[in-house]
């Protein structure tokens, strides 16, 4: 395995950051998890956006310009041999995890302590998620835990300190739940500790509204103009719990879940099939176009 860190690959034995990093010591910085299709990363320029969006939002400069990312992210595949030649020899998914923390510096929380920031660029075989989840659909828990207030700390950055997250998924997981559905301090729905909520609701695709207080999700993105390419009603709404247990469907977005259809919300159960009507045909119109949505790196 060969991990990017600070300039250069190296192996993951000599891969380590230091513990005066801020990222170890205050999960100061940013991330993102990306995935690649034999070889073509899904949504790369929109996830460099978002990357450098999130560090923009803490204040972080990402030291390395913004034409440099793509050829770096298709080395970091391809010495991996997880690039489009790998690719030729069988089905080889890819896995890639940007993490840039403030960098090492004395302790303290300011970030002028750090002088540089550290960037690592982890890339690994893609483990799908078991396929009876999609077979069968999952179950989440509404949890206790409120998504962070967007003055505090707003959803929308993608930062290393993903306590609420973990809190949150710690709950559902205690519960018996695949993961845990978060709502906002005004009681509105928001998301899961790692994916996007979408239900169906009369035959319209519903899914909370960025203000709600959510990381955009890319998958989300896409889904959402899959279905309105397609002319499915789409609402990016407020709702309350109560919208969950009217839904007639309803699944979760990730960049590595892609569309995971959710069988039961506590104790409500969805009827109308697991996945459902609609929730089967979204992932047949994403893995249809998903082409569409893959970077093309010039070999
Ligand atoms: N998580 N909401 C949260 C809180 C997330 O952490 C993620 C992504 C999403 C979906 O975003 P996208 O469709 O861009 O992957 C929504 C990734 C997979 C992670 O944390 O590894």
């Amino acid at each position: 395995m060969w991990i990017f860190l600070n300039g250069q690959f190296v192996s993951r034995e000599a891969a380590k950051v230091s513990v005066f990093d801020h990222g170890f010591l205050y999960g100061d910085g940013v991330y993102e998890t990306l995935r690649a299709y034999s070889g073509r990363v899904f949504m790369l320029s929109r996830h460099l956006e978002r990357l450098k969006q999130s560090a923009h939002l803490i204040g972080l400069d990402l030291p390395i310009p913004d034409k440099d990312w793509p050829p770096l992210i298709r080395e970091a595949l391809v010495r991996n041999g997880l690039g489009l030649r790998g690719a030729a020899k069988g089905p080889c998914d890819a896995y890639l995890r940007i993490s840039v923390s403030r960098g090492e510096g004395e302790i303290g929380l300011d970030p002028n302590l750090c002088s540089r920031p550290t960037i690592v660029i982890v890339v690994k075989p893609f483990t799908p998620y078991p396929l009876h989840l999609y077979r069968n659909g999952v179950r989440l828990a509404l949890v206790s835990v409120r998504r962070n207030l967007d003055r505090a700390l707003p959803p929308r950055i993608k930062s290393l300190n993903v306590l609420n997250n973990i809190l949150a998924k710690q709950e559902a997981v205690q519960a018996g739940a695949f993961d845990g559905i978060m709502l906002n301090a005004q009681g509105q729905v928001t998301e899961c500790s790692t994916s996007n909520l979408f239900f169906v609701y009369q035959e319209q695709l519903c899914t909370p509204a960025e203000g709600c207080g959510i990381l955009e999700g890319i998958t989300r993105e896409v889904v959402l103009q899959l279905a309105k390419e397609t002319g499915l009603p789409v609402q990016e709404g407020t709702y309350g719990a109560t919208a969950l247990w009217e839904a007639e469907e309803c699944f979760l977005t990730n960049t590595t879940m892609e569309i995971l259809p959710v069988r039961q919300i506590d104790h409500h159960i969805y009827t109308k099939g697991c996945p459902g009507p609609l929730t089967k045909r979204l992932q047949s119109l994403f893995r249809a176009n998903l082409s569409r949505f893959l970077a093309r790196f010039l070999e």
